[in-house]
């Protein structure tokens, strides 16, 4: 069995809409639904679970019923930080082995192909990572902003989602981790490679459209891209772009 978790947990304040950004309309729909909408589709995935950021979960829970995704099981509060978030949902999927996905809503423009790599390296390996090369130079800097590392570029990626486990490995590094009063992480691969070391996680690539909109230009830049998908794709109509386009929320940009 194969369960893809979709965190929406947060409320994006880095966007500083009011709302949390997975429930923002992007090309016609909430990107949550964009991006529940490619698992719901996904043939490996049997079930999905949404963990949604306090005071929304039934917001979230009437999307799902009105775009009909006969996949999602539950629809449940996330935790204060990512990381809780995950807890929550190993709860949630319940006991047994299981392969579980763990993806960001707030990247809608992950692919069929992305999903399907994942869960076909778990057949090998216990714990699975996507990634980009960087075509930036990352360089490493001390608490006063000065250069402490210039690591060589063509090893370093970019960290996308999903990350993909066996349910016993993220289940054992999480279980290690909560021992640990310095528990600090911004992904569940870093919990594994950390409390479990050792244990290979392997990469598959991403793509340079599974952006995690993250900043006002993301917004622009993923309706820009769901318009260039939608323009490929010939299972749309000229009518139904149209209206897809039609439907599209303007955002009007404030703030920082
Ligand atoms: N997330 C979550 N639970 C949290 C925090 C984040 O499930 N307590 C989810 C977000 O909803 C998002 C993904 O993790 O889908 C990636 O996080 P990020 O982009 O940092 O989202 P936010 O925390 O919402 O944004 P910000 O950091 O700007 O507040």
């Amino acid at each position: 069995r194969t369960v893809a978790v979709v965190l929406a947990g947060g409320t994006g304040t880095r966007l500083g809409l009011g709302i949390p950004k997975q429930l923002l309309k992007i090309a016609g729909k909430p990107i949550i639904e964009h991006t529940l909408a490619v698992f719901e589709a996904a043939p490996e995935i049997d079930e999905i679970i949404v963990l949604m950021a306090t005071g929304h979960v039934a917001e979230a829970q009437q999307i799902v019923d009105k775009a009909g995704f006969r996949k999602v099981s539950k629809v449940i509060e996330g935790g204060d930080t990512r990381n809780a978030t995950t807890r929550i949902a190993l709860d949630a999927v319940g006991d047994g082995d299981v392969n579980i996905l763990f993806h960001d809503a707030v990247r809608p423009l992950v692919s069929a192909r992305i999903v399907r790599e994942c869960v076909n390296a778990l057949w090998s390996y216990t714990a699975v990572d996507v990634a980009i090369p960087s075509a930036d130079t990352i360089i490493q800097v001390d608490e006063d902003e000065c250069i402490t590392d210039i690591p060589v570029r063509s090893r370093l990626r970019r960290g996308q989602t999903p990350q993909a486990f066996r349910s016993g490995t993220i289940r054992e590094a999480y279980r290690r981790a909560e021992g640990d009063p310095d528990f600090a992480a911004t992904d569940d691969c870093g919990v594994v490679l950390r409390y479990l070391p050792g244990t290979p996680i392997k990469v598959i690539d991403g793509s340079d459209e599974n952006i995690k909109v993250t900043h006002p230009v993301d917004v622009h830049l993923a309706d820009k891209l769901f318009q260039l998908a939608a323009a490929q794709a010939p299972r749309l109509s000229h009518r139904s772009y149209t209206e897809e386009l039609a439907g599209r929320t303007i955002v009007i940009f404030g703030g920082s």
